[in-house]
């Protein structure tokens, strides 16, 4: 099976969480859009659900396959967040924001009491690092910003380079929020905890794509099949 089909069995597998009457937090990304497609085909079938998308884009295939949704004015909790991630280690700290939606992607997590993570098994990494850490920052002051950030991955006893992520066109790629978005390089992050209490420090810092302690279950998709981790 290629990525794209162990992608789909992870979602499937991720909707068996799924129980009617809940408030689901929908993720973003090539993974969590097969969770939408389907997780949409139950809808049809009658399902009782509401979801907040964590970008638009997701907004536009929800809404597409006929699941409502709401805001977070509108529910104060959700009870289940499923969503891809570009890296995950095993304690099930994360990177993600690789598609850019990073800062909506943890409000919602952060609002869920439970996050499964949905994903092939080449996201499967012994340490977190190898793929680029995403950082949102606003525009204003992005020289001081980055100059903040490059010390402060320093200072965590990491090394390698910023950079400003572009379109394909060449433009800067904006978020939905308005922001830019910094890719740090750093090959291998040993101590991601202290990265991220140094990130979220800097003012500029919108957010930045550690996600720690916020997965409770990752289906990993391979070869060999699926299997669960828990946190
Ligand atoms: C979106 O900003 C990201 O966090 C995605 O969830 C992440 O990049 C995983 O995307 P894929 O499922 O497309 O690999």
């Amino acid at each position: 099976m290629d990525a794209d089909g162990l992608k789909r069995e992870a979602a499937a597998r991720a909707l068996e969480f799924v129980t009617t009457g809940m408030r689901l937090g929908l993720g973003t990304g090539s993974t969590a859009k097969h969770f939408v497609a389907l997780l949409g085909e139950r809808v049809r079938d009658g399902l009782d659900v509401v979801g907040v998308p964590t970008s638009e884009t997701t907004r536009l295939d929800a809404e597409a396959a006929g699941i409502p949704l709401v805001t977070l004015e509108e529910v104060d909790a959700l009870d289940l967040t499923v969503d891809g991630a570009d890296e995950i280690a095993p304690d099930l700290s994360v990177i993600k924001g690789g598609g850019g939606a990073l800062l909506r992607e943890k409000i919602v997590a952060a609002a869920s009491a439970r996050m499964v993570v949905i994903a092939d098994e080449s996201k499967w990494v012994p340490t977190l690092g190898r793929f680029p850490l995403p950082v949102e920052v606003v525009p204003f002051g992005l020289g001081a910003t980055r100059r903040a950030i490059e010390a402060a991955i320093a200072e965590a006893g990491c090394a390698g380079p910023v950079a400003l992520r572009q379109t394909r066109e060449g433009h800067a790629f904006v978020t939905d929020g308005g922001h830019l978005i910094l890719d740090l390089a750093l090959g291998r992050i040993a101590e991601p905890a202290r990265l991220a209490e140094k990130l979220a420090a800097i003012p500029g810092v919108v957010e930045h794509g550690l996600f720690i302690g916020l997965v409770r279950t990752a289906i990993i998709a391979g070869s060999s099949g699926l299997r669960l981790e828990e946190a």
